[in-house]
């Protein structure tokens, strides 16, 4: 019998969640569902920066470039950790900045989602959103970032496997039970630890 709390549970999330993980991991997916299982609002930083300079990312690293996407990524992390906690999908870059980590760390919880490189492959090729994999080796220039990656992912608090046949669910399942054994889900409600930290 699991112990996953189910939609109608009273449960109160203590800190955002910040999901990261590579590009395809299906950070934007799970997080939706994960924010309707728990009651609380989801954001994509990638969605939040592409509305604020109302532009698509691969418009803003051609008009301006990378930095200026970063930065605009850092802003919007430390906006959204200090409202109410809420589901927050990161793009597969943003916990690679140790400032990024350290805001996460201290007012967040980081959730990795893994996934091994043909999953990821599957879930991204042919797509021209993601201006890192728009050259001519996409599937090489993944394979670079997930071995470069994968050591500061391996930091996050907790990591949770997204194989490729499994359904959404099974990863969200694994997130709410992980943050309930972490002690961030709450019976009664609300970020009472928020003020700690
Ligand atoms: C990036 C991942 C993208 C987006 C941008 C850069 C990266 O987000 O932030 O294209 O550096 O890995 P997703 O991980 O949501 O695709």
């Amino acid at each position: 019998m699991s112990n996953v709390p189910k939609p109608e549970t009273a449960v109160g999330l203590t800190r955002t969640v910040v999901l990261v993980g590579l590009m395809g991991a299906g950070k934007s997916t799970v997080g939706r569902r994960l924010a309707d299982r728990l009651g609380v609002r989801f954001v994509d930083s990638d969605a939040e920066i592409e509305a604020a300079a109302d532009m698509t990312i691969p418009e803003i690293f051609e008009r301006f470039d990378e930095q200026y996407f970063r930065d605009g990524e850092r802003r919007v992390i430390a906006r959204l950790l200090t409202d109410e906690p809420c589901i927050l999908a990161t793009g597969g870059g943003a916990f690679l900045s140790n400032e990024n980590r350290e805001m996460i760390d201290a007012s967040g919880v980081s959730v990795w989602i893994s996934a091994d490189l043909e999953t990821l492959w599957e879930r991204v090729k042919g797509k021209a959103s993601r201006p890192l994999l728009n050259g001519a080796d996409p599937k090489g220039v993944l394979t670079e970032l997930l071995e470069a990656r994968y050591p500061l992912y391996e930091t996050a608090e907790i990591m949770v496997d997204s194989a490729s046949g499994d359904p959404h669910e099974v990863v969200v399942d694994a997130i709410v039970a992980a943050l309930e054994k972490a002690g961030h889900l709450s019976a009664t409600g609300g970020n009472e630890d928020k003020n700690e930290h």
